[in-house]
């Protein structure tokens, strides 16, 4: 069967307010999607309920990943089934060292048959890759992270996680030139080891660096259009109020 993350006809409410109207959405493993859309339309709810934030409430509809059916699954559940997400607000996390975070991470992921020195030839790569000072690792996750180091540290995790399909909210955002540069070569290695990535975002500058295969426009809870990249060009042009 093909990896792939499925949304068909979502409706979700957050404190009695509906925000989700209806999201039809197909993910394919190893394909960029972007998510475009104006402030507000629902796309971090969109991936918080992706991920199963327990605060949403899924009135209607359904998501499925690999075919299996995950709407009520807890989120450990879901990440350990290949889903994985990048807030747009990564938490601070006291007390929780990155090296710990991500040894427990690893350790997870291989079946508890992991080894101590090749986690830390990982790690110094996956540092180096992404020019994540070394002396990062024995810091706090997040903690006192600039938004440019958070935004890094949650691809960092991404990439050890080797997620078959993951969420990345406004990734960009706070990221400077050559930031983002080193974030979008990041991204394209994770799409060629088959990962499917769903990238909000709100502007064409990380798309000018990795180019999505589809593009998305939510407007108002709903998935208002799906096209190629030329839909990217077009909003740029004429705003959203056009489409
Ligand atoms: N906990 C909440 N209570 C009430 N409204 C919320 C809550 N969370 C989100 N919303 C509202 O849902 C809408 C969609 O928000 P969001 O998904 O963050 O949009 P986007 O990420 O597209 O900017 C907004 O109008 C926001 O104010
Ligand atoms: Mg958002």
């Amino acid at each position: 069967m093909i990896r792939v993350l499925e949304v068909k006809d979502l409706h979700v409410s957050v404190n009695g307010k509906q925000i989700l109207k209806g999201v039809n959405l197909k993910i394919q493993k190893g394909k960029l999607h972007a998510l475009m859309g104006p402030n507000g339309s629902g796309k971090s709810t969109l991936s918080y309920v992706l991920m199963g934030h327990p605060k949403y409430k899924v009135e209607k509809g359904k998501i499925f990943l690999n075919g299996k059916d995950i709407t009520k699954l807890s989120p450990d559940k879901r990440a350990k089934l290949g889903l994985f997400l990048g807030f747009q607000y990564p938490i601070e996390v006291p007390g929780i060292s990155m090296k710990n975070f991500l040894w427990s991470v690893y350790k997870n992921s291989n079946n508890g048959k992991s080894s101590y020195v090749d986690f830390n030839e990982t790690m110094n790569e996956n540092f180096e890759k992404l020019g994540i000072d070394k002396n990062f690792i024995s810091r706090n996750l997040n903690e006192g992270f600039s938004g440019g180091e958070k935004k890094r540290a949650e691809v960092l995790q991404m990439s050890f996680f080797n997620p078959k399909i993951a969420i990345m909210d406004e990734i960009d955002s706070g990221l400077d030139i050559d930031a983002l540069k080193i974030v979008s070569k990041s991204l394209k290695k994770s799409i060629e080891n088959n990962t499917g990535i769903l990238l909000i975002t709100h502007y064409q500058r990380i798309l000018n660096h990795i180019k999505p295969d589809f593009v998305h426009v939510m407007k108002d809870g709903k998935i208002v259009k799906s096209g190629s990249y030329d839909l990217v060009k077009e909003i740029e042009k004429d705003g959203y109020e056009a489409i």
